[in-house]
């Protein structure tokens, strides 16, 4: 099975205790996640979103409660995580997509805003690069990307070991257990391919968006990118 499936499957699997799991593994979880609306304009009223990797529908719930009226598409590869956003927003009419981002594909002036909280770290450099080059295409002028994640460089034994370190105190003060966190580094060498958060605003950049980075602790990191 490859990469990209295996990862698809650990999701698939993870659907019934996600949410708490994360807020016990991710440190600033619920802050990550509002980051998809904390630091937008006031004014900012977007008719179209696109959330990429929008999992059991997190951060949609938080954009849904901010911008009820918006039209969303939900963009994720894990049927299992889909199935879990088409009942919690049953109300709502929403257009899923189960599709890896790398194959995504949308027209010219689709969206006013993109968020991504938490997914692109499944990307490599190069898929991150190729994505970064669509988004201005996929934005409206002075639409937003907000996208939040891990960034460090994976490949920097000297700055990732440390992280690792830090990473499992957090987890582990929030009763997380052996196998537990066996399972989570293991999941996270095996799949997250995360990339320091300068190398990303230059790739954002060269892309023509403006790019700054509004909040960030240590490698937990929000960014914005405006297409202006
Ligand atoms: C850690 S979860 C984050 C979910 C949610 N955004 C959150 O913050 O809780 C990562 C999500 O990205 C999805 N994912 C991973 N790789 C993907 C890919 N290449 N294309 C599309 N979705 C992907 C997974 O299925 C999963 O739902």
């Amino acid at each position: 099975m490859s990469v990209k499936r295996n990862v698809v499957k650990d999701f698939d699997e993870w659907t019934g205790t996600y949410t708490k799991d994360m807020e016990r593994f991710v440190p600033h979880y619920k802050k990550l996640l509002n980051s998809v609306v904390d630091y937008l304009p006031e004014d900012f009223k977007p008719r179209n979103i696109l959330e990429l990797g929008c999992g059991n529908g997190n951060s949609t719930a938080i954009l849904i409660n901010q911008f009820p009226d918006s039209a969303y598409t939900l963009l994720d590869a894990s049927a299992e995580m889909l199935k879990v956003c088409k009942k919690r927003f049953s109300d709502y009419s929403i257009h899923y997509i189960e599709q890896y981002m790398q194959d995504a594909s949308f027209e010219t002036d689709a969206f006013d805003l993109i968020v991504a909280t938490l997914s692109i770290h499944h990307l490599n450099s190069q898929e991150k690069k190729e994505l970064f080059i669509n988004l201005p295409v996929w934005l409206i002028k002075n639409g937003i990307f907000m996208y939040t994640d891990l960034m460090i460089d994976h490949q920097n034994k000297v700055l990732h070991d440390p992280f690792m370190k830090r990473w499992e105190t957090f987890a582990r003060s929030n009763e997380t257990t052996d196998e537990e966190w066996e399972w989570l580094s293991d999941h996270h060498y095996a799949y997250d391919k995360t990339d320091d958060a300068n190398e990303q605003m230059k790739w954002l950049r060269s892309t023509n968006l403006f790019v700054d980075k509004p909040w960030s602790v240590e490698d937990w990191t929000c960014l914005r990118a405006i297409n202006k």
